[in-house]
């Protein structure tokens, strides 16, 4: 029904839109599909999967093997990961389901994390409607919700983009010599009409890649778990990796948690089909109810013919974020399917775990307030 050709996809750095195909965006890319082999390897390592990999919602990468390899000979903690946020709003429920994979990560392989905030980036991307100031504050707040998370303090750094310092700088700098106009506009598809502080973000986002073994004193691999939109950083910063003496970053990809409305992904310009985390969980509540679903038109219709969970938000916010428990998943599938499950009390209980889980993170945020200052990066 709301069938749109594949064609409209958009999948770049800072837009996202139309009916996203996640085969077509490995070709597209060049990047890996994830593998039995790959998840077997990473459950042999640390015990067990995360359900976003059981689940194949982490569905490509780049030299993931190559990690494995190098952690299989140098030990399990010989890496550390790299991930970011763009403060432009409040953060939402689809930016916090990475981050808790992220933060699975960290305490499986027990290492540090990198986590960038680009306030600069988010003030270049539309100078005219924002100030750098209130990107800066956004940067202030979005971090508390990234604490909230529960990374370990003592192995989380925040490289606040306005605030990183000398060396950072001088990585970014180094970076941004090896990179000519020519490739970043065929890999960014930058124009005439860019702004120049766009282009040197470029430089800027590349930066934490090698940034760890700048302040290690030795060369040490990095993994970015983060959205397949974000991939072109990584292909300028792995063409000069290696002249410039630094392992190439690898990447994991996850797929976009979708909004409560009609396809595409969850953004804060769709307010009501988003769940911020500062929302008030009746506000959080009142939003799911509203959700449209892979329903039919009439309950009887629904018993007859059952749901359709594959194009319904409420069974893929289960899927990737509120239901743990696969045999309960795959109940749940199995019932949409069949016409015993009605949308209703389906979203009803979906309401039910969302209120639970922002109040939960709306106290834990409260808690990491003092641990904010703490973890930013001071050179
Ligand atoms: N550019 C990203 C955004 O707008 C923020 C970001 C910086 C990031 N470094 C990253 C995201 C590394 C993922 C991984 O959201």
């Amino acid at each position: 029904m709301s069938e749109q050709p594949v064609d409209d996809m958009v999948v770049t750095p800072w837009d996202v839109s139309g009916e996203l195909d996640y085969a077509k965006l490995i070709e597209k890319f060049g990047t890996k599909p994830m593998t039995g082999s790959l998840l077997n390897r990473i459950e042999s390592l640390v015990g067990d999967l995360h359900p976003m990999l059981r689940r194949g919602i982490v569905f490509s990468h780049r030299d993931f093997d190559w990690l494995l390899n190098h952690i299989e000979k140098h030990g399990k903690s010989d890496f550390v990961l790299y991930t970011g946020r763009g403060p432009s709003g409040n953060t939402h429920i689809g930016h916090l389901v990475p981050w808790q994979f992220t933060k699975w990560l960290q305490d499986k392989f027990d290492v540090h994390l990198y986590f960038q905030i680009t306030d600069d980036e988010k003030f270049l991307l539309d100078p005219i409607n924002r100030t750098y100031a209130q990107m800066q504050a956004y940067a202030m707040e979005n971090a508390k919700d990234i604490l909230a998370v529960g990374f370990d303090p003592e192995k989380t750094h925040l490289i606040i983009d306005s605030k990183a310092g000398p060396k950072f700088r001088e990585v970014a700098t180094t970076v941004s010599s090896r990179i000519n106009f020519t490739t970043a506009k065929a890999i960014f598809g930058f124009t005439e009409s860019t702004n120049i502080g766009m282009i040197y973000h470029a430089a800027i986002q590349s930066a934490p890649c090698f940034y760890p073994s700048v302040l290690l004193g030795r060369n040490i691999p990095v993994l970015i778990p983060a959205g397949i939109d974000q991939d072109p950083y990584w292909r300028a910063t792995r063409d000069v990796a290696e002249k410039l003496g630094w392992y190439k970053p690898t990447a994991l990809h996850s797929e976009f948690i979708p909004g409560l409305g009609k396809g595409g992904k969850m953004s804060a310009s769709q307010p009501n089909s988003t769940i911020f985390t500062t929302d008030t969980p009746k506000q959080a509540g009142k939003k799911v109810k509203r959700a449209v679903t892979g329903g039919r038109q009439t309950i009887a219709e629904q018993k007859e013919l059952g749901g359709i969970p594959e194009q319904c938000n409420v069974f893929s916010w289960y899927r990737t974020i509120f239901e743990d428990d696969d045999s309960a998943l795959q109940k749940r599938y199995e019932d949409c399917r069949s016409g015993t499950l009605m949308c209703g009390p389906c979203k009803q209980e979906l309401a039910d775990r969302v209120v639970i889980f922002l109040e939960m993170h709306q106290s834990r945020r409260e808690d990491v307030e003092d641990l904010v200052e703490q973890t930013i990066i001071r050179e």
